[in-house]
């Protein structure tokens, strides 16, 4: 099977709410499928936004087909998927029946495990790309994201705490590969909600990317601007490149996908690049004391 076939498996994460990895699920799914990429988006979060936007909140109720469903009784992802109103982009529905799952899964021994069963079967090979869309908590759903996920990508805004969430998303991430899946890999950065009229944002544009650049990982070139399409698009449920797809953001999401894209290989095998978790800690701390001389 060539590069292009292999399944990718990328996780969005962030223990920092509101970040945008909701949006940018969602809509790097659209740009990856409008590539002709079939892709799975797994909503990890009992808020279920993905599933709302990608308009499955409707069919997860009337069908029961949803992630907590397929978890609880250990179900491969062909059971539950369930089609999006986007081409190519299936979806494995969040509700809130995940909140149930994380307190019934308290103290067991492989409730960082979660996915086994739902990954662990030939139809995901039908996919080229999976997105997994997780939600601002250190609990079991995050570990089992990170357990069975080829890559994450962290979406960051740029303000003073962002390089604190980047350390600690960083270093739990590493804490998942050391421990449990040698081959996770950190795809990068990508910088959300950015404003290039405003000066705080450029300032931080160039903190992340010089911290990134010193912690030995990527921030992707393309920055996601701040647009008021984005609420527009959430309330209309549909994904910014079919509701406004001649858009400056929508257009900065395909190329963002575009420059992801190379960077999908599947599961990596052997040496894997890591993030250098000492220069990080040491850049984020300097960081910070510099935003405090600024105060
Ligand atoms: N580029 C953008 N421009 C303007 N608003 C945005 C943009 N991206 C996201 N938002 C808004 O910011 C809020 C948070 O976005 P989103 O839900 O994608 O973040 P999240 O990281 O998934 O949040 P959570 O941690 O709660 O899951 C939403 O109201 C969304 O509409
Ligand atoms: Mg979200």
């Amino acid at each position: 099977m060539s590069d292009n076939h292999k399944t990718s498996i990328c996780t969005l994460a962030n223990l920092k709410g509101g970040t945008s990895k909701t949006t940018t699920t969602v809509n790097l799914a659209a740009a990856f499928a409008h590539t002709g990429k079939r892709v799975l988006v797994v909503d990890m979060d009992p808020q279920g936004s993905a599933t709302e936007i990608l308009g499955g909140r409707d069919a997860a109720k009337q069908t029961g087909k949803s992630l907590a469903y397929a978890i609880r009784n250990e179900l491969p992802l062909e059971a539950v998927a369930l089609s999006s109103n986007t081409n190519n982009v299936d979806l494995l529905a969040g509700t809130s029946d995940l909140q149930q799952i994380v307190k019934e899964k308290t103290g067991s021994f492989t409730n960082d495990k979660l996915l086994k069963f739902v990954f662990e079967t030939k139809a995901l090979h039908q996919y080229q790309v999976i997105l997994v869309d997780t939600h601002p908590s250190r609990d079991c759903l995050l570990a089992s994201a990170l357990n069975m996920t080829h890559y994450y990508l962290i979406p960051v805004f740029p303000e003073p705490s962002s390089s604190r969430g980047l350390l600690e998303m960083v270093e739990l991430a590493e804490e998942v590969r050391k421990y449990s899946n040698s081959s996770l890999t950190i795809l990068g950065c990508v910088i959300t909600k950015f404003d290039k009229r405003n000066a705080t944002h450029r300032n931080y544009e160039k903190i992340i990317r010089e911290i990134a650049a010193s912690a030995n990982f990527h921030v992707f070139e393309n920055n996601i601007p701040i647009s008021n399409h984005v609420q527009a698009a959430e309330s209309a449920c549909l994904p910014l490149l079919d509701y406004q797809p001649n858009s400056t953001i929508a257009t900065s999401y395909s190329m963002l996908a575009g420059e992801i894209l190379p960077a999908l290989k599947g599961r990596r095998v052997g040496r894997i690049p890591t993030p250098n978790t000492k220069s990080l800690a040491q850049a984020a701390h300097a960081s910070a004391i510099e935003v405090i001389d600024e105060i």
